[in-house]
């Protein structure tokens, strides 16, 4: 395929994009970003995916945006390309996504790996906005995301000193849903994709959105809204197939309609 700093493979229903620009920690450039969101939005629109995992290396997951691109760049750079506007793209994606985080996640990676709807690291993993060195702050959603995953506490701190956190410390303050061993994470998270994957895929994305909803609107809106699509989910064939497989005591063929 035409990507020339990501993999994208098929495993069953889970598909798995792959950072591949090992020299530089998998740092995100623009044409990363590109092909990232233009392979997300490919497996979205394909109804034979079901899950996709965003996953580095065993060093990296992505140590932050591409600072040799960013440096020389003006303010009217910035506005005019609305630079980093491609991701929030990537945050739009409907299909259900894992990321596998080894190494370092910091700045622009941290911010793609909370982007994704399931947060699994490695026993190796290394969190954090580091971008105040940089004399810069998050541009692609940290200093919101963190704060909602971790609270202001540990986001302040992690925002205006440039700590980061270990993988225990991320599982401790909510950041990650489990810790892996390295060496198992990519097993554990392409399981994990082909699990959500063999679910009903429109149910799965109104799981997805009605708990993003939480993010967006208050507690009775939120509660309202997820009213609504539970009576929607009545208007699919999987909620007659998953109820009858259970009252019929056999597993369940979604047929994802
Ligand atoms: C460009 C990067 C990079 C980055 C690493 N590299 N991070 N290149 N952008 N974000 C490159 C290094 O320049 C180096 O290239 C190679 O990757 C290996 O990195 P080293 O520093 O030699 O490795 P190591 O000593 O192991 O240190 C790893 C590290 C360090 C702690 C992760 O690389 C680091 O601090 N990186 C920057 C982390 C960061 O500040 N991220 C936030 C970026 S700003 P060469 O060619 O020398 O071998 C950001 C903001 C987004 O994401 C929005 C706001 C603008």
């Amino acid at each position: 395929h035409p990507f020339s700093t990501i993999r994208v493979e098929r495993k069953g229903r889970a598909a798995l994009i792959t950072l591949d620009r090992p020299k530089a920690l998998n740092a995100l450039n623009l044409q990363m970003m590109d092909e990232v969101v233009a392979a997300a939005e490919a497996l979205d629109r394909d109804p034979d995916t079901g899950c996709i995992v965003v996953t580095g290396s065993a060093r990296a997951f992505a140590a932050g945006a591409d600072i040799g691109e960013m440096r020389p760049q003006s303010y009217m750079d910035m506005y005019g390309a609305d630079w980093f506007a491609g991701w929030d793209r990537f945050a739009a994606v409907r299909t259900p996504t894992v990321a596998a985080v080894a190494g370092y996640a910091l700045g622009g990676g941290c911010e793609l790996a909370m982007m994704c709807d399931i947060l699994l690291a490695a026993d190796t993993a290394t969190f954090g906005q580091p971008e105040i060195k940089l004399g810069v702050i998050p541009g692609i959603g940290g200093s919101q995301r963190l704060t909602r995953a971790v609270g202001k506490a540990k986001a302040m701190e992690l925002c205006l000193t440039g700590r980061t956190m270990d993988a225990e410390e991320a599982e401790r303050a909510g950041l990650v849903s489990r810790i892996v061993p390295a060496g198992d994470l990519l097993t554990e998270a392409l399981a994990v994709a082909e699990t959500v994957a063999s679910m009903s895929a429109p149910v799965a994305m109104m799981a997805k959105e009605a708990v993003n909803r939480a993010f967006e609107t208050t507690l009775t809106e939120g509660v309202r809204f997820e009213r609504r699509v539970f009576h929607a989910v009545f208007a699919t064939a999987d909620q007659k197939e998953g109820m009858t497989a259970f009252t019929e005591k056999r597993p369940p063929e979604f047929t994802h309609r």
